[in-house]
């Protein structure tokens, strides 16, 4: 089989899991790129196939050290045809726990062919000025390293046939969802600062915002990913629930010191120590 398109699919509301995958994608360096963005609510009553001659990179963020709900009802409904696929989640320099493995596992049912996978670190969805977690991430470093991986991905590619499965961390069963609270999280909106722009509903992946002569949040629908906070460009959307910033605080005196991004090919774990090592090798191909 000739591979000649990569096909991104991710669910991504703050795009830290886009921007890791289109590093990892330039690294593949197929002639045909192809998105499949899962964030946008009205996916969620479709179905997608992958096409032939594909290589899928499947990504989602860490909720919880799972993938959100949300992420995976979408991911669901895509259909692998075989396809080789690079799994990778995103963590805003806490923990994945067991993400990875149920990505891998989610992507086996949905029939695709698991053949590396990665954990790369995001800015977290909480940071504020006040409160910086993983600011920034994936920065120049990371986005290096993101390329690396795909051409180490890229050179696997002509070996498709004889490849061991991946092996990568995870618990099985997987840790518990908490259900949700009977008041959950959700942002307010500064009614002084807000121009009824309307950018925070473009943006949420839930369609639980509505604008109109005011903003009125479904905070039942809301997933706390603060895409809409990130979005507002004039601060009027802002996460100030007690609960959300006691985590962010906990997350920023415990959480704050640099991790590196974790990758799982051909079974083989590579530490950030050796992508030196990985990008010599490759330079040879
Ligand atoms: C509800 C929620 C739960 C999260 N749980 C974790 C977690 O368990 N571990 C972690 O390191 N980061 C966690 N994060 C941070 C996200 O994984 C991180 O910000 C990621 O980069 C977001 O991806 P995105 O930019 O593609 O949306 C959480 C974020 C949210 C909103
Ligand atoms: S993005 Fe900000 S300014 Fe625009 S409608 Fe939403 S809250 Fe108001
Ligand atoms: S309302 Fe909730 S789900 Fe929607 S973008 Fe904002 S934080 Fe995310």
């Amino acid at each position: 089989m000739t591979i000649c398109t990569t096909q991104l699919i991710y669910f991504s509301p703050t795009r830290t899991m886009q921007r890791v995958l289109t590093g990892i994608a330039q690294g593949i360096d197929m002639s045909d790129v192809i998105h499949l963005d899962l964030t946008p609510p009205g996916v969620r009553d479709r179905t997608f196939e992958v096409g032939v001659e594909t290589i899928a990179l499947l990504g989602a963020p860490v909720y919880s050290g799972r993938l959100p709900a949300e992420a995976v009802t979408r991911l669901q409904q895509v259909h692998g045809n075989n396809a080789p696929a690079v799994i990778v989640v995103v963590y805003g320099n806490r923990a994945y726990e067991d993400a990875l493995r149920e990505l891998c596992d989610l992507a086996v049912e949905a029939g695709f062919r698991p053949i590396a996978a990665a954990a790369f670190i995001g800015e977290h969805s909480y940071a504020t000025a006040a409160q910086p977690i993983a600011v920034g991430r994936p920065d120049m470093a990371d986005l290096e390293k993101a390329v690396a991986f795909g051409q180490q991905v890229r050179a696997n590619l002509g070996q498709l046939s004889s490849l061991p499965e991946i092996q990568v961390p995870g618990n099985m069963p997987y840790k518990e969802r908490h259900p949700p609270p009977a008041d959950p999280p959700a942002p307010i909106t500064i009614t002084d600062l807000c121009t009824l722009c309307g950018d925070c509903a473009d943006v949420c992946p839930t369609a639980a915002i509505t604008v109109g002569d005011n903003v009125i949040t479904d905070a039942q629908s809301c997933i706390t990913c603060c895409a809409c906070t990130r979005a507002c460009p004039t601060g009027a959307r802002v996460m100030e629930d007690p609960r959300v910033r006691k985590t962010a605080t906990w997350l920023y005196e415990n959480h704050s010191e640099r991790k590196e991004p974790e990758i799982f090919i051909a079974g083989v774990w590579f530490s950030s120590e050796r992508y030196s090592t990985i990008k010599q090798m490759y330079i040879k191909y």
